[in-house]
């Protein structure tokens, strides 16, 4: 790939809204109002049977795994679980015929991704893969392949293929919910907002800088937490991987309320804690936690919602205004900047971090 940034990583984190363009461009028909995976086109009566959902991922594409579960329960309304490819492979599994499953894997080759998918093929259920490269062997294996099209990702670091992962995710959700007769007005406005998405990503973009000065002032720090509940669990989970990996900081990332039992015992006086707290169903919760943790004096950066006028501290960096669903799409983009702009000043090859490879 022609380098135009300095790094891999930076290059590919701004790719993003050509890429959720192009995805958009590809399944949404804005004239009929409707979302529409062709893929599908010999496996609908497969689907329609289907009555239950498994999705399954590693490292980063677990993350999109459960943003999954989430959205489908929400759109599709069929009961759903996420798991590790690895511990699905490994434990013994009780699978009902009608499950469908969903197998992310950026690379496609993933080996416990390659064998989990084995293992639920044998029980005949419906076998969806969404991945990067559609000639992999999981492609291959899925009896439904989806291709996330965000075009060959170098850095090691999943950037763009996440948040691929995540848009292909909330558009099927709105296909099979339609197809699953939910009423089309949660759909409709789904596909209004899909449409100012890319100028809202690139919004996002302008936040470079202020990202960058957050990121010099805690170069130093040895451990940080990142919390976010609902759909910005995953995204919590997430952000710390994407620092872990790409700085060496050890970042952990916790559901908002889990954190209260027991990690909160690391709060102390300029403890870092990174939290997502756009407007969404469950901000009232959030704000509380927040404060408590101002009162612990806890040295916070805050992700929230533009005009959000509850807090007032130094590190607060705002997202547009968009639906529940889509805020994670946004609000991801500002962790992976923090990790870029955090290995940047720690002087760390992000590129290509020590002890990892693209798949293993
Ligand atoms: C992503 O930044 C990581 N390097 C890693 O967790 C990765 O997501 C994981 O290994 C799964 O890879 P895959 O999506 O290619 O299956």
């Amino acid at each position: 790939m022609k380098k135009e940034k300095e790094h891999l990583m930076l290059q590919e984190i701004l790719e993003q809204e050509r890429v959720i363009r192009d995805i958009v461009k590809k399944y949404v028909d804005f004239n009929s109002g409707i979302t529409y995976f062709e893929e599908f086109k010999h496996k609908l009566r497969e689907l329609r049977k289907v009555d239950r959902v498994t999705f399954l991922g590693c490292g980063t594409s677990y993350h999109a795994a459960i943003y999954g579960n989430y959205i489908f329960e929400e759109f599709v309304d069929l009961p759903c679980e996420v798991e590790f490819a690895d511990e699905f492979l490994r434990r013994k599994t009780v699978i009902e015929t009608e499950t469908m499953f969903i197998f992310f894997s950026q690379s496609g080759e993933t080996t416990d991704i390659i064998s989990a998918a084995k293992k639920a093929k044998e029980s005949k259920c419906l076998i969806v893969g969404i991945t990067n490269n559609i000639n992999s062997t999981l492609a291959h294996l899925a009896d439904v392949a989806i291709n996330t099209l965000a075009g060959k990702e170098d850095a090691l670091a999943a950037t763009k293929t996440f948040s691929s992962q995540l848009i292909i995710l909330a558009l099927l959700a709105v296909y099979i919910g339609g197809l699953n007769r939910k009423p089309p007005t949660i759909s409709k406005r789904a596909i209004e907002e899909i449409k100012v998405l890319p100028e809202k990503i690139k919004n996002i973009f302008s936040l470079q800088e202020n990202i960058k000065k957050i990121a010099e002032k805690y170069k130093y720090i040895e451990q940080l937490a990142v919390l976010g509940e609902k759909y910005h669990f995953p995204i919590a989970l997430e952000g710390g991987l994407k620092i872990k990996e790409t700085s060496y900081t050890h970042a952990e990332g916790f559901s908002a309320h889990e954190f209260l039992h027991g990690p909160k015992a690391l709060i102390e006086k300029n403890f870092p804690v990174i939290f997502f707290a756009p407007n969404d169903s469950v901000y009232q919760e959030n704000k509380k936690i927040i404060k408590d943790l101002q009162e612990k004096e806890a040295s916070l950066i805050l992700i929230a919602t533009k005009g959000n006028k509850d807090f007032k501290f130094k590190d607060i960096l705002y997202i547009p205004e968009s639906l529940e669903i889509f805020n994670p799409i946004l609000s991801v983009i500002i962790l992976q900047f923090f990790a870029y702009f955090l290995a940047l000043e720690k002087r760390m090859d992000m590129d290509k971090p020590r002890n990892l490879s693209k798949f293993i």
